[in-house]
């Protein structure tokens, strides 16, 4: 076990000094966990290979699942992939810096176990003021993935990543509570129209609004198919507690729950504020009134119940449209059954 230093930043200028010393930890090898718009990141010298192989082994992630790299401005994109296709600078004029991640042709000079040996690499400018300093005063391209152990819920504030990471990397940047609280869009860039291989908080109608084309939908995918984002055939975003995604009005959820009660089971369940109003029981998390609200609180809300408080979790099933898309997908692959009532 090494001591995790944990540094608390609240004014990227008043705390300059702590800035420093991360980046200083980054630019020589180390693991630095960080905060960006959407979830925590934890951060390793894309270039450097030990450094990266680091990151494999404090979440306990696949070789085969390729890392994000950060970079902070568009022109230091153009420093590590081949040429941009038109619709992709569209879409990095209206997106970056953003939640959104452009998978990408690469020039070479990225450690290998970065792209898990892809032609390719996914790239992305994050829109965090702490996330973007640090990348700087680093001069690295960051490799990034989410700072959870791999498989748990990806970390929206620092107390998440201690959690998970406390005495396996060098230091965590504490930035308070990350804003969107689900992972970047990853879109595939290497056709001749962009590909959503990951939907997050750019969403597919907002892509096509600034690319001017119609996509086609990704949903219906056969599972069997050979997934393009390697990390997707993976079991994710899992809770403690076995999850039930239920869709329904909240008097059939009601009596869902008091089914499952009757059988002797406890049970804790995740709804949005109109749908826990209805439902009277000891243990229900209110997730938020609208969809932004609710994939902020998202996580944090899947890491909230454990076996002391309950056999099993029960999370109300939401509309797909806009952001709701990401929600649904996490919310998916962490469900061991999805049921309509
Ligand atoms: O919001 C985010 O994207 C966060 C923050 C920290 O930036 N990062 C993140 O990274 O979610 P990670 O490693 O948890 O997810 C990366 C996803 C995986 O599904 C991976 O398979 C896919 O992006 N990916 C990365 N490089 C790829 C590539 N070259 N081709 C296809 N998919 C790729
Ligand atoms: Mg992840």
């Amino acid at each position: 076990m090494m001591k995790t230093e944990h540094l608390k930043i609240t004014d990227i200028h008043i705390d300059e000094e702590k800035i420093k010393k991360a980046a200083a930890l980054l630019a020589k090898g180390e693991l630095v966990a960080f905060p960006t718009e959407t979830v925590y990141g934890l951060g390793a010298d894309a270039a450097n290979e030990v450094a990266v192989s680091g990151i494999f082994a404090a979440k306990g992630r696949p070789q085969d699942n390729p890392l994000i790299v950060h970079v902070a401005s568009v022109e230091h994109c153009r420093e590590l992939v081949q040429e941009i296709p038109d619709y992709a600078e569209k879409l990095m004029d209206r997106f970056s810096p953003g939640p959104i991640t452009y998978v990408l042709p690469h020039r070479g000079g990225l450690a290998d176990n970065v792209t898990a040996g892809l032609a390719t690499v996914g790239i992305r400018i994050p829109d965090h003021p702490l996330a973007l300093a640090l990348i700087r005063e680093s001069g690295c391209p960051i490799a990034a993935p989410s700072a959870n152990t791999s498989g748990k819920p990806s970390p929206t504030t620092a107390f998440h990543v201690a959690e998970d990471l406390d005495g396996k990397i060098a230091c965590i940047v504490d930035g308070g509570a990350t804003g969107i609280g689900v992972e970047s869009t990853v879109i595939d860039c290497t056709g001749k129209l962009p590909v959503v291989l990951r939907p997050g908080g750019i969403t597919q109608e907002m892509i096509e609004e600034a690319i001017g084309e119609k996509l086609a939908s990704t949903n219906g995918i056969p599972e069997s198919d050979k997934p393009k984002a390697p990390g997707m055939k993976y079991r994710h975003y899992a809770p403690v507690l076995p999850l039930i995604l239920v869709q329904g009005d909240a008097s059939k959820i009601k009596e869902f729950v008091r089914k499952v009660e009757s059988e002797g089971k406890r049970v804790a369940v995740l709804a949005s504020k109109s749908t826990a109003d209805h439902l009277d029981l000891p243990h229900v998390k209110v997730l938020g009134t609208e969809p932004n609200e609710i994939a902020a609180n998202l996580y944090a809300a899947l890491r909230h119940y454990t076996e002391k408080d309950a056999d099993l979790l029960i999370c109300e099933a939401f509309s797909r449209s806009g952001i709701g898309e990401a929600i649904m997908n996490r919310l998916a692959k962490a469900a061991e059954k999805h049921m309509i009532l």
